[in-house]
């Protein structure tokens, strides 16, 4: 039975994982966060370097091992930041080298879909909701077939940047969704789905205008109109309410997600849904999604939000699926893996299905 350690690095995550036949023994990682303002690469690279080495033997010690008992090692090769891949792909290289053990390159997007095997899902169109992706995937022979995704923003990323302009601190996707449960009323949004793709960049671009509009000033002359137009930088209260934003973003955002997932299943046949990714934490996702299975008689599946979110868990899991099936770098060949900060979830060829 062969011991797994992944390596997770592709944007704010740092995490190290001990698997051994498709149970996860240990899933440690320290997060990158900011109280005011978003993700600078180097900065995110900066902090992965230092708090390596103590996440990884954070995760032999709760794994209860040796690093001499590891048989090969798993890495998130990309799709992400370039100069946070390279510090997790560096620190990969050097146990194989050391042990002279194999090195396992995998697809992160595809490891947040085949963790979803632990919920007992089998063949399911996934709805992969994360900072950097917004994709609608299904297997289809011998790759994961892109069938909807994002024309600009990935979900997470579109939400992060809302609460940028709100104020809210990375990651703010827990704390609009905390603020959306006490909005009451509903403001309308642009709805943008453009066949199986959405569309993101102008929702933002209407909820930063609707953040930064003020009510007018409360005058006491009858000559002026009830409701002067808002200007932006007008001394008034604001507008609209952040908890009523904040609901109104998430009730059209994810109903648009929704609405892709559904006519992916209608198109596939398929009978199960998938969810994926940081934002599939929100629990107003998921009941959507869930109500939505219900109607059309599909099955849901959601795997507990640490397995959601960036995890070595799930890069050692798929990296011990496929170093069973013999995809594998040993010796010199170590040398030649480099990162794919590019790589695209159709690309990769699925040898291991
Ligand atoms: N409860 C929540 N509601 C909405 N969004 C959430 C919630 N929890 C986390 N998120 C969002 O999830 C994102 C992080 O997800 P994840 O770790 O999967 O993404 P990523 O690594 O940034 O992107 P990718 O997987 O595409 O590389 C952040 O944008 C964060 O705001
Ligand atoms: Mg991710």
């Amino acid at each position: 039975m062969p011991t797994i350690l992944g390596i997770e690095s592709t944007a704010h995550t740092f995490g190290v994982a001990v698997v051994r036949n498709g149970k996860i023994l240990s899933n440690c990682k320290k997060v990158f966060t900011t109280e005011k303002g978003g993700m600078i690469p180097m900065d995110v690279a900066k902090f992965h370097c230092e708090n390596k080495n103590e996440i990884y033997f954070e995760a032999l010690d709760e794994a209860k091992i040796t690093e001499e008992k590891i048989d090969a090692v798993a890495f998130s090769q990309g799709p992400g930041l370039a100069p946070c891949l390279l510090v997790g792909m560096r620190f990969a290289k050097e146990l194989p080298k050391k042990l002279k053990i194999p090195l396992v390159p995998v697809n992160h997007c595809i490891a947040h879909l085949e963790i979803g095997r632990l919920t007992g899902a089998k063949n399911p169109v996934m709805l992969y909701a994360s900072g950097a992706n917004t994709q609608i995937i299904a297997y289809a022979s011998g790759k994961y077939r892109i069938f909807g995704e994002t024309l600009d923003l990935g979900v997470g990323n579109f939400i992060d940047s809302f609460g940028r302009y709100a104020g809210i601190g990375f990651p703010a996707g827990p704390v609009i969704e905390k603020l959306a449960t006490k909005g009451a009323n509903y403001i309308e949004l642009p709805y943008k789905v453009k066949g199986m793709d959405i569309a993101l960049s102008g929702i933002l671009t209407n909820l930063r205008q609707k953040l930064e509009s003020k009510s007018p000033r409360d005058t006491a002359s009858p000559m002026l109109p009830a409701r002067e137009p808002a200007k932006a930088g007008d001394s008034g209260e604001p507008k609209y309410s952040l908890n009523d934003l904040a609901y109104s973003m998430q009730e059209t955002v994810f109903a648009m997600l929704v609405e892709t997932a559904e006519r992916a299943l209608a198109h596939t046949g398929k009978k199960e849904l998938l969810l994926g990714g940081g934002v599939a934490c929100n629990s107003r996702l998921q009941e959507m999604c869930r109500i939505m299975c219900k109607e059309r008689g599909a099955k849901f599946f959601c795997p507990e939000n640490s397995l959601l979110v960036d995890n070595a868990g799930m890069i050692g899991f798929l990296g011990e699926i496929m170093f069973k099936s013999g995809i594998k770098f040993k010796g010199k060949k170590i040398e030649g893996v480099d990162i794919l900060p590019r790589q695209r979830t159709d690309e990769v060829q699925v040898d291991w299905k």
